[in-house]
């Protein structure tokens, strides 16, 4: 099985955990797409729910599919969030924000009872850390935060366009990808990016998820806490 066949086939098993009358947190990147676009046709289908995006792109495509998506505001409370992630380690211990949407992501998914994440086998690890750790930066606050996450040894990149134009985050902050290596210790490296004044948000989603669906050639397997 290809890596898209798998974002595929899990996107479409985590449409069939959304019910009539939910409130449903959309999530964002290739495999939410898989998920939204399944989700898509159940709600053509005659399924009522309605849907609050992680990104201006979730938002859009949800729109465009003919879904009711919302702002937060208007429907506060999630039954359900589904979104893919980086990385997947031990204790469903997540890096997001690949995709650039993580305080989102993690503001919509902190709305919800459950988080499902969705994701290919090529995504669980036994430590986090291959993948660079992103950390949404106020603009103001870079050349301050740079200097501190490098004391740190995280190794931070700031994040850029392929044509070298800096990457801004729907909230119009940047992102510092910081190539760190292992995280043996998920928490104490999010208490210490926490702690660094001008930071927005982490991607280390921390004892969030509470199911995750991965994809591989054996088919769609649950991973759990
Ligand atoms: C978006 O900001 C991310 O958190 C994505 O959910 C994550 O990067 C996974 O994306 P893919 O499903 O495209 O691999």
């Amino acid at each position: 099985m290809t890596q898209d066949e798998a974002k595929a086939l899990v996107g479409k098993r985590a449409a069939e955990f959304v019910d009539e009358g939910m409130a449903v947190g959309l999530g964002t990147g290739s495999t939410s797409t898989m998920f939204i676009r399944a989700l898509g046709e159940r709600v053509k289908a005659g399924l009522k729910i309605r849907c609050v995006a992680s990104s201006d792109a979730s938002r859009d495509l949800g729109l465009s599919l003919g879904m009711d998506v919302v702002e937060l505001a208007e429907l506060p409370e999630l039954d359900l969030y589904i979104d893919g992630a980086d990385e997947v380690g031990p204790g469903l211990a997540l890096i997001k924000g690949g995709g650039g949407a993580l305080l989102r992501e993690k503001i919509v998914a902190s709305a919800a009872k459950k988080f499902i994440v969705v994701v290919d086998s090529s995504k669980v690890v036994g430590t986090l850390g291959r993948f660079p750790l992103p950390v949404e930066v106020v603009k103001m606050a870079l050349p301050l935060v740079e200097k501190r996450l490098e004391e740190l040894g995280l190794n931070p990149t700031l994040r850029r366009h392929k044509d070298g134009s800096v990457y801004l985050t729907d909230e119009k902050n940047y992102i510092l990808d910081c190539a760190c290596g292992a995280i043996p210790d998920p928490e104490a490296t999010a208490a210490e990016i926490r702690g660094v004044v001008g930071v927005v948000e982490h991607g280390l989603f921390l004892k969030m998820a509470s199911v995750a669906l991965v994809a591989g050639d054996a088919g769609v397997t649950e991973l759990l806490p």
